[in-house]
């Protein structure tokens, strides 16, 4: 089956990381996030999919000059301008003219979904499209997705209200579409599948939803892009077969990490500098990043090349840009955001 994965958003969520760098281009425990997403795809049969672009196209077509990823033959959709996220979807298939069933994905999702139950799932309703559902404590960050006792979508909500949330089974951000649904989405301007596409598919009974309890996480916030770090660090999800991981966490062999430094669940990239008596929790640093001597950093993501300064105390969630300079015996915590463009 044929594929379409978007990966145009902005990754507003985990500047200013993406200012650089598009969210799926940052690495889980030292893979690129979509590359985790390819041999998720490769596992269910997927051997061709559309990349859909447009924030950095360049980083993607870049880092994979031979048109494969994982495995899966890619080809790349580079929009003129945002067209979000349904007319990114039209965008892709009629360049690259989909015109048999068709697998759509939100570029941001790390999960063990089982593909195949979803497609077996979508020809026994036989729908126009059909969602992936998963649980979830709060809805309210994400699609809301009612059925009927046959998986018929009765409405679809886009971030409602915690208390207005009528479920907590929400859009897993993977969905199986005809091509008919195609046709449905205006070739002008912007168009939102999520506010647009699939209320129009529920009011006309065409959209259904197949609930799944498999791992699954969206990774766009630096709380979340941290959770999947730890996750793969403490094996919860088989996404890739990760070498070297000690003790829940993660030090490519480039890196320098002072025999006195103490790691928990924590991710040090390549070429990295870790100081006497640091201590690293829940925390990523990403390549080339040096934490001087005495700091003390917790769940935390230190970007390329941005340097701690000795005795520093970081706490959650600090995101600090790439090559910043924070001064030695700084202190930050609460929802900390340092560099710019
Ligand atoms: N090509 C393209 N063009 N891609 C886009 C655009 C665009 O204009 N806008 C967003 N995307 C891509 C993002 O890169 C991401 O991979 C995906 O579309 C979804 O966008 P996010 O910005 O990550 O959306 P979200 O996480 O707030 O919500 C979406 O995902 C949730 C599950 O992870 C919605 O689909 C929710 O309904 C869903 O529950
Ligand atoms: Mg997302």
């Amino acid at each position: 089956m044929k594929s379409i994965i978007l990966v145009g958003g902005k990754g507003t969520r985990l500047r200013p990381l993406t200012y650089e760098t598009p969210k799926q281009m940052l690495p889980l425990v030292g893979v690129p996030m979509i590359e985790c997403l390819f041999e998720w795809l490769g596992r269910y049969g997927v051997t061709e999919s559309v990349l859909s672009l447009g924030y950095l196209p360049d980083r993607f077509i870049e880092a994979y000059p031979t048109n494969v990823i994982a495995g899966v033959r890619v080809s790349y959709a580079v929009e003129p301008e945002p067209l979000d996220t349904a007319g990114a979807i039209r965008f892709a298939a009629t360049q690259f003219d989909l015109d048999e069933t068709f697998l759509v994905v939100n570029g941001d999702v790390l999960t063990d979904l089982n593909i195949t139950k979803l497609i077996d799932f979508h020809v026994e309703r036989g729908g126009e499209a059909t969602i992936a559902l998963h649980p979830v404590d709060d809805p309210s960050r994400y699609g809301v997705v009612p059925t009927d006792a046959d998986g018929r979508v009765t409405a679809f909500l886009e971030k409602p209200k915690r208390d207005e949330a009528p479920t907590n089974l929400i859009n897993a951000g993977v969905y199986i579409f005809e091509p008919s649904v195609v046709d449905r989405i205006s070739p002008y301007g912007r168009v939102n599948v999520e506010k647009e596409t699939f209320p129009a598919l529920a009011a006309d009974r065409v959209l259904f939803a197949m609930p799944d309890r498999a791992y699954w996480l969206d990774t766009g916030t630096p709380q979340t892009y941290l959770q999947a770090n730890i996750d793969i660090l403490n094996g919860r999800q088989a996404m890739h077969a990760y070498t070297n991981i000690v003790d829940c966490s993660w030090r490519h062999p480039t890196s320098t990490v002072d025999a006195t430094a103490t790691l928990t669940n924590s991710v040090v990239d390549e070429n990295c500098v870790v100081g006497a008596n640091v201590v690293l929790e829940e925390t990523v640093l990403l390549a080339g990043a040096v934490v001087q001597s005495d700091s003390v950093i917790r769940s935390s993501i230190i970007g390329p090349g941005a340097v701690i300064g000795r005795f520093s105390q970081l706490g959650a969630t600090c995101v600090v840009g790439a090559n910043e300079h924070v001064a030695p015996a700084s202190e930050l915590s609460g929802e900390v955001r340092l560099g710019g463009v």
